[in-house]
């Protein structure tokens, strides 16, 4: 997409000027790792174009923007711990570089980094203390949700319902507060206001499954990331869950084999995606995914027609056809 191309290099420009080095080195080389990797962007482009939206000007959510992907960022840095992950970005992580300890306190210095910048955006001090406020909420979910990913490697049997719930919060508020963060520094009516929310929570959900299915259905130069680590993890994605539920007895055997050995071979996964593919388990995650980013659209049809909207339209397809 040439718009996120373009916003993206937009944001690249402004983050460099907000992550200085600072003392000492070692801690900052590690805090500004990942951030000054690249990656999508999604969020701060959200946030701007959902702003713009409405009738605001974007460079008024930069700093909004800033703080939300260094949130993003912080919760990648953990989550690679958690997951036992190698590469990010297409770099090494940030606990394999600089191992563990330095890892968690470069996570934690991003984290309230996110603060300091959110508290530079130009709106009125009510507005900044909804924006605070949220923020904080909003982290804390993620927490939940992340926790709740975890919890999960470790059980059998896992519901749709229940997996919903945990990708909500892992992946889709954050995605609902860009959206509806962006509106409200836009000064969006209230209901412009919750659509966008709403819109940022669909999309969120889409992302996240698209996420999982790239897992399986890419390559680690395409993805920047490691293939097959949900499967070595023992992750319940919807991927699994709906596969768990449809294999014969002989598959069943192999996906409760292969699925949480952090051995598993390279055949092993591919063994795993045969099984998924019998099952129309990827078909069904796919056809999920469009549902939710359809819904993301809907939730557009309260705005007036603009090219703001257009880019959101846009954004929700993207996040279900992307190949990293
Ligand atoms: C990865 O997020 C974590 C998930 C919520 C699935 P992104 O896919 O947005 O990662 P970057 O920021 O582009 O690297
Ligand atoms: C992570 O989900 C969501 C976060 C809140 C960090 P994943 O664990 O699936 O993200 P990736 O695949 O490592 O990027
Ligand atoms: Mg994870
Ligand atoms: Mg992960
Ligand atoms: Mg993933």
């Amino acid at each position: 997409m040439a718009e996120l191309k373009q916003r993206s290099e937009f944001f690249n420009k402004k983050l460099a000027g907000y992550l200085k080095q600072g003392s000492p080195n070692s801690l900052y080389d590690a805090v500004r790792y990942l951030p000054l990797a690249g990656g999508k962007r999604l969020r701060p482009i959200i946030a701007m174009f959902a702003c713009e939206s409405v009738g605001g000007d974007f460079e008024v959510a930069l700093p909004f923007g800033v703080s939300l992907e260094l949130v993003h960022n912080f919760t990648l840095v953990h989550d690679d711990i958690m997951d036992k992950s190698k590469l990010r970005r297409n770099l090494p992580t940030v606990h394999a570089t600089f191992g563990g300890p330095l890892a968690i306190l470069a996570g934690d210095t991003l984290f309230a980094k996110a603060f300091e910048i959110l508290h530079g955006t130009s709106v009125e001090p009510s507005i900044l203390n909804e924006l605070s406020f949220n923020m904080s909420k909003c982290t804390q979910e993620i927490c939940e949700g992340q926790q709740l990913d975890m919890e999960f490697e470790k059980r059998k049997k896992v519901t749709e319902e229940k997996y919903l719930e945990m990708i909500e919060k892992k992946t889709a508020v954050l995605f609902a507060f860009a959206s509806q963060g962006g509106a409200i520094i836009g000064n969006g009516s209230l209901e412009e206001i919750k659509s966008l929310k709403n819109y940022g929570k669909f999309l969120g959900l889409a992302f996240q499954m698209w996420d999982d299915y790239l897992d399986l259905n890419s390559n680690e130069k395409k993805l920047g990331k490691d293939i097959g680590n949900d499967v070595r993890n023992g992750k319940k994605t919807l991927i699994v869950i709906h596969s768990m539920i449809n294999a014969d007895d002989v598959d069943k055997n192999i996906l409760v084999n292969i699925l949480g050995n952090k051995d598993a071979s390279e055949s092993d996964i591919k063994k795993v995606v045969n099984v998924f593919k019998k099952t129309g388990s990827l078909l069904y995650v796919k056809k999920k995914a469009l549902d939710f980013s359809e819904k993301a659209k809907k939730s557009l049809d309260v705005l007036r027609d603009s090219y703001a909207k257009t880019i959101l339209r846009e954004l929700a397809d993207y996040s279900i056809s992307r190949e990293k």
